[in-house]
């Protein structure tokens, strides 16, 4: 269903089964809830315009409803063409209050399966505020993974240029068919309006930036002085990474195998390549169904820390013909490539639980001489290599067409651990817009990356206590100034690392 400028998703139809899914995730999200009481009454985000691109999911829903609730108004994409789930989106643009023929909640332009033509130009709705010239814009991004602050960015050094660059043909060594649809994009905006991104990119006062990959395009934008905007970086909240990308894939991770593949992964080999946050959680889930694991790691002390959690640590060639199992989650490119995939075992199960798709090479896949693609199911392909010498025929499984498997093929991470997050990334929507309205000599953020002070981090793992039946000791006073902290935080020092 589509109303142009207002929303675009499956169908409006879905919203009853969205707004159920929502309530029971609302009752699991309780940072969430404590922070639409705590700011109910004082509203601290209205005047927030924000510019939403992140998984359309529905733990995203009950977000989206907590920065309404905080005052914002707000648009919505979702950050991967494969993660929305139609019924929150449908519930989303219906709103708690209105119905399917009159729709009454947010404006989202997202649905699972997307082009990439589709999900760019969805991205781009979401920065254009409708009503007038189409040139007003958001005053916040809340990102994940950087793509609408890269649009943004993107789009304003183009017109400054005047120019956007051509696009690359396959096999140059730019060439990404993802960057081309950027481009073709850019130079339609370009060409309708050309003063549209250098007044979009004037209006934005901050960005909040969910993950890993994301934050580390924006370190490299502020390093190279490019940085429009404050940025906070939610990621690295010890509440936000060392939950999420842990606790949430552990969960995860199993989900998206089993419903998209059903197979058992007791007794089984699984090779997970990066022992960050989210390797931890991949590898202990794993683990926790019986596989014995295997890890690669370039980071020699992550290495260390995977051997001594008592996983063998080795290259990926050292198990191509073993491991049942292929998962990375290292946030680089080129971790599987297409060489590794034809020497793996028949019906290997080959998946990416980090950010983008360039994780598992699936263009050099697609030009394996020979090679067959044979869809399973949506988001379940079969790739076949044809027998060559003594080797017979034989194939691996890839999820999602090598993008984050978690929420391609199931729902990604479960209510309770994205509160923890959302209530990191409510904090900091909060916190930036806040400061941009103090005179600019009392600001506290200038164009640079960000982290919220621990005491705010501290608030988030509060919140989530209680409904756990946890307990928290409190310090007496004499303890307190014994260990050298105050009674009521913050418990530990800028540099320790949980
Ligand atoms: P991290 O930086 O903690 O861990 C990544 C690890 O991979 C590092 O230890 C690094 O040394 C290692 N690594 C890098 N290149 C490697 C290579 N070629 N071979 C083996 N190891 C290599 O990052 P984190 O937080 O674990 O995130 C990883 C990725 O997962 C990021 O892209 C992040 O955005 C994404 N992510 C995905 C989520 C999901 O729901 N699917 C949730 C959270 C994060």
């Amino acid at each position: 269903d589509e109303q142009p400028g207002r929303y675009k998703i499956r169908s409006l139809a879905l919203a009853e089964a969205g707004r159920h899914q929502i309530r029971l995730a609302e009752h699991e999200m309780p940072g969430l809830m404590a922070l639409r009481d705590e700011y109910r009454e004082t509203r601290p985000l209205a005047g927030a315009r924000i510019a939403g691109s992140l998984h359309m999911t529905v733990q995203t829903a009950v977000l989206i409803e907590t920065l309404v609730t905080l005052g914002a108004d707000v648009r919505w994409a979702s950050c991967n063409i494969f993660s929305t789930q139609d019924e929150a989106a449908a519930a989303v643009v219906v709103g708690p209050h209105g119905s399917p023929g009159d729709p009454q909640g947010v404006p989202v332009f997202a649905w699972k399966g997307e082009t990439l033509e589709e999900y760019w130009a969805c991205t781009e709705q979401v920065l254009v505020w409708p009503g007038d010239d189409g040139r007003t814009g958001p005053n916040m991004i809340l990102d994940d993974g950087g793509d609408a602050t890269m649009l943004v960015h993107l789009g304003l050094q183009y017109e400054r240029a005047g120019v956007v660059p051509p696009d690359t043909l396959p096999g140059e060594p730019d060439h990404t068919e993802e960057m081309n649809v950027v481009r073709r994009l850019l130079r339609r905006a370009l060409d309708a309006d050309p003063l549209r991104w250098t007044e979009i990119a004037a209006g934005i006062l901050g960005v909040t930036e969910e993950t890993t990959t994301g934050v580390h395009r924006l370190y490299q934008l502020a390093e190279a002085g490019e940085l429009l905007f404050p940025a906070i970086n939610v990621n690295d909240s010890v509440t936000k990474s060392k939950f999420d990308n842990r606790y949430g894939i552990r969960h995860s991770l199993p989900d998206g195998i089993n419903r998209a593949t059903d197979v058992l992964v007791g007794g089984k080999l699984a090779f997970v390549a990066g022992y960050g946050d989210v390797g931890k959680g991949a590898a202990e889930a794993f683990r926790g169904q019986g596989a014995r694991v295997v890890v690669s790691e370039v980071d020699p002390i992550c290495a260390l820390q995977a051997a001594m959690d008592g996983y063998q640590v080795a290259r990926i060639e050292d198990v191509l013909d073993q491991a049942d199992f292929f998962i990375t989650t290292t946030g680089d490119k080129d971790v599987i490539r297409a060489e590794h995939m034809a020497a793996m075992k028949d019906k290997a199960v080959v998946g990416n639980i980090g950010h983008f798709d360039n994780e598992i090479d699936m263009a050099g896949l697609a030009r394996v001489p020979g090679v067959r693609r044979t869809e399973i199911k949506p988001q379940v392909h079969e790739w076949t290599f044809p027998a060559d010498g003594d080797r017979p025929e034989r194939s691996v499984i890839v999820l999602s067409e090598g993008r984050l498997l978690n929420l391609g093929n199931a729902t990604g991470h479960p209510s309770f651990v994205m509160s923890t997050s959302f209530s990191n990334q409510t904090i900091a929507q909060v916190e930036l817009f806040t400061d941009a309205r103090r005179p600019p000599d009392e600001r506290r953020y200038g164009r640079q990356v960000y982290r919220l002070p621990k005491v705010l981090d501290e608030k988030v793992a509060r919140a989530h206590l209680g409904a756990l039946g946890a307990r928290l000791t409190e310090l007496s006073p004499e303890q307190a100034r014994y260990i050298g902290v105050p009674v009521e935080g913050p418990y530990k020092p800028e540099h320790y690392r949980y």
